[in-house]
């Protein structure tokens, strides 16, 4: 019987390691290159497209609302490109994160080479 607290924890850690995003994007997704890695021009466009697509859930600033988590965090800027591509890709749709693979796939880039400069621009 003393196994079962141990269990018990074990299950909660799985559970908990679960519910972040970006743990569950599998590691061959993750180790695509971001072909528009530090280029302006993908950036700016990047930056027009969130205020379009992303800034009604995760705020214009990347600040978060209630409806969905901060994006301008150490966390998501230094998310392998791959990682924050496949969560374009498929969202979370049991948790309100829509999938953007309706977006081509250089829209799709430029997001996330936007998402990348988030962190840095406030430092
Ligand atoms: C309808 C609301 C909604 C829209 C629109 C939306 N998101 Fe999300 N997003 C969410 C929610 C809710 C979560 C949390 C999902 C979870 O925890 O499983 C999330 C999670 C994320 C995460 C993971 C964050 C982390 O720390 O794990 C990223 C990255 C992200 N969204 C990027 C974007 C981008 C980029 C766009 C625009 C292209 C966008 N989202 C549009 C609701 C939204």
């Amino acid at each position: 019987m003393k196994l079962l607290p141990l269990c018990l924890l074990f299950s909660v850690a799985a559970w908990c390691q679960n519910w972040n995003l970006l743990q569950q994007v599998p590691r061959k997704a993750a180790a695509r290159a971001n072909p528009m890695e530090g280029d302006d021009r993908a950036l700016r466009a990047g930056a027009k497209l969130f205020a379009r697509e992303c800034s009604a859930c995760h705020g214009v600033n990347a600040e978060g609302s209630e409806k969905a988590p901060r994006l301008r965090s150490a966390e998501v800027s230094h998310a392998p490109a791959g990682a924050l591509f496949w969560i374009l890709e498929n969202g979370s749709l049991h948790h309100g994160m829509p999938s953007f693979a309706h977006l081509p796939e250089p829209q799709r880039w430029q997001i996330v080479t936007f998402l990348r400069s988030l962190h840095q621009k406030e430092e």
